[in-house]
C-alpha cells in the first residue's frame, strides 16, 4: 500500500525503484520513446499477441493491438505489446495442437516474468485461445481476451461457403465424381476472403463463443466479424476496462469458476461446438483447480438442445450469428440453464447481459421449442474400447447410425489409411467401422485432427455420405460425421483401440452412451500379451517433441503436460542484476 491507501501494483516493484534495478528496468524501456513519468506507478498492461502471417486468422491483430492501447492510455495505463507464438492450424504440422501446452507455458512465463499487472490477450486461431488462456490463468494476473473474430461469410458461385465444412464437402464431391478438380480450386479464394478465424461453428468460433459465455472478454467478442469496426471499438473499450480491472484486482480466478464452466458447456450445446472445446476446457480447468470430468459435458448438455443453425451441424455462418442477435441473445433462449450469478471481466453478471439480449432472426437463433436438432452437445461413451471415454457430437452424426454394430477396418497410422482408403480392392462396405489408431497425443504425436477420415471412393459413388468412423485423433471442428473421437486410453499408451483387428464387430450405442469391441476377454488377453511382447514405440530423442510424448496426459484429462496442471502466481522474488 502507498500512503494514500492505493495498492502498490506488481510493476512498481520494477519501475518504481530508485536504485540501480529501477535505472535498469526504466532506461532500456525509455529507448521506445516513453516519457519518464508513464512509470509512476500507473497500471501496466501487457497485450500478449499471437499475431503472425503464418496464422492468417490472426493476420490483423497487430492493428487490433493498437486500438486496445489507445484505451488502456486514455484510462491512464501504460500498454506494453508483446508476441507469443502463433499456432495457425492450417500451417503448422503434425499439428497445431503439438504446440498449444508450448505456447501456454510460453504465454505463462511472458506475463509472470515481466513487469505487467494486468493482460489483453489476442488470439483466434483454435489452439491460440486455449494456449493463451491456459498460459494466464496459471499466473492469474487481471486478464481478458480480444478473438480475432470470424472471417467474412465464404463466397462462391453465388452462394454462401464455409471454412473447412465445405472443403470436406466439396473434397468428397471430387472423390465421388461430383465436382471437378477447376471448380474445387476456384472455391479457395472465395472461401477465405477477409482476415479473421474460421466462419463456421468450428473450434475458433466454439473456444471465442466460451470464452465470452464464461465472462473473459466484454459481449459479443464471440462473434463480431472480424473487419467490422464494432470489432476495434470493442479493443479500445477492453484496453479501457483492463485498466479498471487491475485497479480492483479482478483475476482470472474470480471469473473462471465452476459456474461459468457450466456456463460455457451449455452455451456450447446451444451453439453446436466443436468437440475440441471438451479438451481444451478440461485443461484450462486442470489450471484453475476447477473441478470438471468429461461426465459433466454430458449431463450439463442433456437438456439442452441445437438452437443456433451454423455449419457444420446447420446451415448459416458466423455472419448470420452474430447479425441475429449473438451470444446476448442467444443465452435469452436458455437462461433458465445458466448461472446467472456469474460475473464478467466486463463488471456487469451473465444475468445482466442476457436482460439485454434480443434475438432478430429466429431462423438463425431458434427458440427452445422449434430446435434445429433436438439433441445437442456432446455424449460421452465407455466400454471395453474406451475405458477412460470417448466422445462424439450427436448433432452432426447421422441420427441412423447413432446405433450401429458393423465390423472393423483396421489403420494402424494415418499413412496406412491414405495409402488403402481409395483401393478398389479394400473390402468395406457401408456397414463397416472404419477404425484409426496410432493419431492420440502421445502416437502422432499431438493428436492431430484426422478422425473424420474421408470414405472410400466406392462408397462415395454409391451414394452414401456417412459411416461409423473410431479413432484415438480429434476431428475439426468444421467437420460432421457419425464420428467417435478422442478414444482413451490411445492405442501408443496401451489403449484397447490397440488390439481390434479387421473383421472384429464394434457396437456403438450412442443413446446407451457405450462403445463396445464384441471379443471375448480371453482373446483380447492373448493379443495383449502378443502386443506386449513387441517393442514399445520409441520416443522422440530431444527438443519438445519429447517433453510432449513424455508429459502429456490423456484425452479425457485434457491433453496438458502433468507438471502444468495448476498455477504458480504471479511472485518472482529475484531480481535480474
Ligand atoms: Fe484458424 Fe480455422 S484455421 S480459425
Ligand atoms: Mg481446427
Amino acid at each position: 500500500m502507498t500512503d494514500d491507501g492505493k495498492r502498490t501494483l506488481r510493476s512498481a516493484h520494477s519501475y518504481g525503484k530508485l536504485d540501480r534495478d529501477g535505472f535498469i528496468h526504466r532506461s532500456w524501456m525509455k529507448n521506445q520513446g516513453l516519457p519518464g513519468d508513464v512509470f509512476d506507478g500507473r497500471p501496466v498492461i501487457g497485450i500478449c499477441n499471437t499475431w503472425s502471417e503464418l496464422t492468417p486468422c490472426n493476420s490483423h491483430l497487430r492493428e487490433v493491438a493498437e486500438h486496445v492501447k489507445r484505451g488502456v492510455w486514455e484510462a491512464g495505463g501504460l500498454p506494453v505489446e508483446f508476441p507469443a507464438m502463433s499456432l495457425g492450424e492450417t500451417q503448422m504440422r503434425p499439428t497445431a495442437m503439438l504446440f498449444r501446452n508450448l505456447l501456454a507455458m510460453e504465454v505463462e512465463e511472458s506475463i509472470r516474468g515481466n513487469p505487467i499487472d494486468g493482460v489483453v490477450l489476442l488470439g483466434g486461431c483454435d489452439k491460440t485461445t486455449p494456449g493463451q488462456i491456459m498460459g494466464a490463468a496459471s499466473v492469474d494476473l487481471p486478464t481478458m481476451v480480444i478473438s480475432s473474430g470470424p472471417m467474412l461469410n465464404g463466397k462462391y458461385r453465388g452462394k454462401d461457403i464455409g471454412s473447412g465444412t465445405d472443403v470436406w464437402k466439396f473434397s468428397e464431391a471430387v472423390r465421388a465424381g461430383e465436382m471437378t478438380l477447376k471448380d474445387f480450386m476456384g472455391a479457395e479464394a472465395g472461401m477465405s476472403r477477409s482476415p479473421g478465424t474460421c466462419m463456421t461453428m468450428g473450434t475458433a468460433s466454439t473456444m471465442a463463443c466460451l470464452i465470452e459465455a464464461m465472462g473473459l472478454s466484454l459481449p459479443f467478442n464471440g462473434t463480431l466479424p472480424a473487419m467490422d469496426a464494432r470489432r476495434r471499438a470493442m479493443a479500445h473499450e477492453t484496453g479501457r476496462r483492463i485498466v479498471a480491472m487491475v485497479k480492483d484486482d479482478v483475476k482470472p480466478s474470480h471469473i473462471l469458476t465452476r459456474a461459468a464452466f457450466e456456463n460455457a458447456i451449455r452455451v456450447h450445446a446451444a451453439i453446436g461446438g466443436s468437440t475440441n472445446a471438451v479438451i481444451h476446457l478440461l485443461a484450462l480447468a486442470g489450471r484453475l483447480g476447477v473441478e470438471l470430468s468429461l461426465e459433466d459435458f454430458d449431463a450439463l448438455s442433456a437438456d439442452i438442445p441445437l438452437l443456433v443453425d451454423l455449419q457444420p451441424s446447420g446451415q448459416y455462418l458466423m455472419e448470420d450469428f452474430h447479425y441475429a442477435g449473438a451470444l446476448p441473445g442467444l443465452m435469452t433462449k436458455i437462461k433458465d440453464k445458466l448461472n446467472l450469478d456469474a460475473v464478467t471481466v466486463g463488471g456487469m453478471t451473465i444475468g445482466d447481459i442476457v436482460a439485454e439480449g434480443e434475438v432478430y432472426n429466429d431462423e438463425v437463433i431458434r427458440p427452445r421449442t422449434n430446435p434445429v436438432k433436438p439433441v445437442s452437445g456432446i455424449w460421452v461413451l465407455r466400454g471395453n474400447l474406451a475405458p477412460d471415454g470417448a466422445v462424439m457430437k450427436p448433432n452432426a452424426a447421422s441420427p441412423e447410425l447413432l446405433t450401429h454394430r458393423g465390423r472393423a477396418v483396421v489403420f494402424d497410422t494415418i499413412e496406412d489409411f491414405k495409402a488403402r482408403i481409395d483401393d478398389p480392392a479394400l473390402e468395406v462396405d457401408e456397414t463397416s467401422m472404419l477404425v484409426l489408431r496410432g493419431c492420440g497425443p502421445k502416437g502422432y504425436p499431438g493428436m492431430p485432427e484426422v478422425g473424420n477420415m474421408p470414405l472410400p471412393p466406392k462408397l462415395l459413388a454409391k451414394g452414401v455420405k456417412d459411416m461409423v468412423r473410431i479413432s484415438d485423433a480429434r476431428m475439426s471442428g468444421t467437420a460432421f460425421g457419425t464420428v467417435v473421437l478422442h478414444v482413451a486410453p490411445e492405442s501408443t499408451a496401451g489403449g484397447p483401440l490397440a488390439l481390434v483387428r479387421t473383421g472384429d464387430e464394434i457396437e456403438l450405442n450412442g443413446p446407451g452412451r457405450s462403445l463396445s469391441l464384441l471379443v471375448d476377454e480371453a482373446e483380447l488377453a492373448r493379443r495383449r500379451a502378443e502386443l506386449a511382447a513387441q517393442p514399445a514405440a520409441p520416443i522422440p530423442a530431444r527438443g519438445y517433441y519429447r517433453l510432449h510424448v513424455e508429459h502429456v496426459m490423456q484425452a479425457d484429462k485434457g491433453c496438458d503436460l502433468d507438471f502444468l496442471v495448476g498455477a504458480s502466481g504471479d511472485r518472482v522474488t529475484r531480481e535480474s542484476h
